[in-house]
């Protein structure tokens, strides 16, 4: 099959990582996705800004709108509301199919883009928008597909969790906290998405719209961030046999046992979780998504959030899918290069 042309738009912390691993083992991508994957541009700000070594800069661009027109599958990174939407729904009128890590985007106007992509009849992957690294979103609105979501609760912000389980490991302050998460890189220089929920909120209003069938945007997500939880808080809690976490919770309402759900409510704030929860176990960092369905029962799913390679693996997932989706009518899973190795005998070290 011929080579698909992939035009990546934005070249920060994941664009890097995505064109890192677009190029490190083509043979490779080729075998899994179906057809070569050719990285044809990255669309940047500044074409003459310092870039990592791995990018070649050969494919940098100031011209999204010509790298978005002739491409089969558009991966946008770039974040932010515009230029992103504008970009987006012009690949997706070109018919391509269209890639996007952008949690903002799809939380203010998520529903623009889903129904166009849906009439111009092209894919939509956006598996990196929540919980990076996690895979949430294909599960939530594939594999759960059949069954009744009931609720979803979920640490999906790396930074107030890191932030969080300092204080309860070491005591310090929240401000002590934060900027020791700062000064390691683990948070922005402007915390405040984070601090104050906002990140979080984005994210869960993506899942509840999944998770429920319905359109939940940002602003209808009750939010309250961390920035009154004190290490008085945080102690008391643990005597108390609970860690506080910074949760999003989407869930059914129903105004009485055995009635039809009568509305969705999301909300992120600080909770008091059980020891004995698997969320309480979250440390650091990490994130974490608890889904309760009806005939599930109870998942979890938990990795990384955040980071350049981590969300990349995301992105990159969602580029072999929409290629195999071309290529192949999403027929699966394909043989890689792999499949040349020699299967080993039990136990053979
Ligand atoms: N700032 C976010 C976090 C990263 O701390 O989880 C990606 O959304």
């Amino acid at each position: 099959p011929r080579p698909l042309r992939v035009a990546l738009l934005g070249c920060g912390v994941v664009g890097t990582q995505v064109a890192r691993l677009l190029t490190h083992d083509a043979a490779d991508l080729a075998s899994r996705a179906g057809a070569p994957l050719e990285l044809v541009g990255i669309a940047v700000r500044d074409v003459t800004a310092p870039r990592d070594a791995v990018i070649d800069r050969a494919l940098l661009t100031d011209d999204a709108e010509s790298l978005v027109d002739d491409a089969d599958i558009v991966v946008e990174v770039m974040g932010g509301i515009e230029p992103a939407r504008a970009l987006l729904l012009r690949a997706i009128a070109a018919g391509a199919a269209v890639v996007t890590a952008n949690k903002a985007l799809l939380a203010e106007d998520g529903p623009t883009l889903y129904r166009a992509a849906d009439s111009a009849g092209v894919d939509i992957y956006f598996e990196a928008a929540v919980a990076g690294a996690i895979p949430i979103v294909r599960p939530v609105r594939e594999s759960l597909a059949g069954d009744d979501v009931r609720r979803v609760l979920g640490i999906l912000n790396g930074t107030t969790n890191y932030v969080l389980d300092q204080m309860a490991t070491t005591g310090a302050s929240l401000e002590d906290a934060l900027a020791e998460a700062q000064a390691l890189g683990f948070a922005e220089a402007d915390p405040t998405a984070d601090v104050e929920g906002y990140d979080a909120a984005a994210k869960a209003a993506i899942l509840a719209s999944l998770a429920f069938h319905t359109r939940v945007s940002i602003a209808d997500v009750a939010r309250e961030g961390i920035r009154s939880v004190t290490a008085e808080d945080v102690a008391w809690a643990a005597r108390t046999g609970y860690v506080i976490k910074l949760l999003a919770i989407a869930d059914l309402r129903e105004d009485g046992p055995g009635r039809a759900p009568s509305g969705v409510s999301v909300r992120v704030h600080p909770a008091l979780v059980p020891l004995a929860h698997p969320l309480a176990n979250v440390r650091g960092s990490f994130n974490a998504v608890f889904v309760e369905a009806a005939a599930a029962g109870e998942l979890m799913f938990y990795g990384r959030g955040a980071g350049g390679a981590p969300t990349a693996s995301a992105v990159l997932g969602d580029v072999v899918s929409a290629a195999r989706h071309r290529v192949l009518g999403g027929k699966g899973p394909q043989e890689s290069t792999y499949a040349a190795l020699p299967i080993l005998p039990t136990g053979a070290a």
